[in-house]
């Protein structure tokens, strides 16, 4: 007889937007519409120079490679060390992935761990860090500090500087020492550099930076994604590098897997990635935004914690962040509950900066009000 077939999506936990349905109906009811500060999803265009490179190749029949054109690797490497001071990048170790919510997803059982492996993630945190350590069968640990791991040794540590959900930045000392620690013990270092490109007060540095491990990127992955700073949520964009011979191993099972980046996607991110001013746009763009809801939040006597960096303002009112997530909805503003992210950040919620002019304008007079 056949054994009973075990859903995978038993060992995931609940879906966390599910449990915000009810706030969303709440603060669409609001006379003015509702302004959803909750997922942050890009909202302005793509930059017509993506647009033509994308549409340039929309004729071509052909499987693209898993590796990803030579241009576009290329144009990853100029970019890290055009934007970031990261130099010495071989363009063979950048590998283009489906969006890095794909890769983060996956990572854990790309790299073979399983149930005998821990993998720290931070204390709080984007979730599909667990959820790729979950699918592995790795066992987690939430922790901002690498000594919290004990005498075990970890098979893998993600840091994510800047941060989702509290925009804290980590300093060159602070990754000095992962990196340090990681080194001691075999671990892998996977940096999620989403928002690197997105700091406000003071500067955020790549785990590939020369200050951070010294031109050596054994055992060190980088992590970009193009959603945020190139508004590509839609495409589906991102890249990995680092160790070589990781990203080799990356590419041998992506290969087999058909993890193939669409080739016209290829076009859209080569562009993307060699042209920085609409990247500096958008981020003005953004500026501008959390300016706004910094001022009104302030005004309206909640705490903005961190948030130096990255797209989200990380608020508390010192109270349940149900009960927040609650106080915006009655002012038709739908956030994300610090629950979310972790069972030690249950008194903030997380505002997007990723609303239009107008819907930012909308809520700040709501919160003056
Ligand atoms: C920290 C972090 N990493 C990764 C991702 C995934 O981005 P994408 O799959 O669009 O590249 C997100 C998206 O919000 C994120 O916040």
């Amino acid at each position: 007889m056949r054994s009973e077939r075990v859903r995978v999506s038993g060992r995931l936990p609940d879906f966390p937007w599910d449990t915000i349905v009810s706030a969303r109906e709440r603060a669409a009811a609001h006379p003015g519409g509702l302004v959803d500060l909750s997922v942050g999803t890009p909202v302005d265009p793509v930059d017509p120079l993506i647009r033509v490179a994308l549409d340039s190749v929309s004729a071509v029949p052909g499987y693209p490679t898993t590796h990803g054109t030579p241009e576009l690797r290329a144009a990853a490497v100029a970019a890290l060390a055009r934007r970031y001071g990261v130099a010495g990048i071989d363009p063979a170790a950048v590998l283009p992935v489906i969006g890095t919510k794909e890769l983060i997803a996956g990572l854990p059982r790309l790299l073979g761990l399983g149930p005998s492996d821990l993998v720290v993630i931070p204390e709080v945190a984007y979730p599909t860090y667990e959820v790729g350590a979950l699918l592995a069968g790795a066992r987690i640990l939430r922790a901002d500090g690498v000594t919290r791991s004990g005498p075990e040794s970890p098979a893998l540590i993600y840091l994510n500087s800047p941060s989702n959900p509290t925009g804290r930045v980590l300093g060159v000392d602070h990754l000095r020492k992962v990196v340090a620690f990681a080194r001691e013990r075999g671990a892998i270092v996977a940096s999620d550099e989403c928002y690197l490109g997105l700091t406000w007060e003071g500067s955020a540095v790549s785990l590939l930076h020369p200050e951070v491990c010294d031109g050596d990127h054994t055992g060190l992955l980088a992590i970009h994604s193009l959603s945020k700073t190139s508004n590509l949520a839609s495409y589906r964009a991102g890249f990995v590098t680092g160790d070589q011979a990781l990203v080799a191993e990356l590419l041998e099972v992506r290969k087999h897997s058909g993890m193939m980046v669409p080739f016209p996607i290829q076009a859209a991110m080569t562009a993307a990635l060699s042209a920085d001013e609409h990247e500096s746009r958008q981020r003005e763009r953004y500026r501008a935004r959390r300016e706004i809801l910094r001022k009104a939040l302030a005004g309206a006597g909640l705490r903005i914690d961190h948030s130096e960096a990255g797209l989200y303002l990380w608020v508390t009112r010192g109270e349940p962040c149900r009960d927040t997530l609650d106080w915006f909805a009655e002012r038709g503003i739908l956030v994300a509950p610090g629950d979310f992210y972790g069972p030690n950040s249950g008194e903030h919620v997380r505002l997007a900066l990723t609303a239009t002019d107008e819907r930012i304008a909308a809520a700040a007079e709501r919160l003056h009000g």
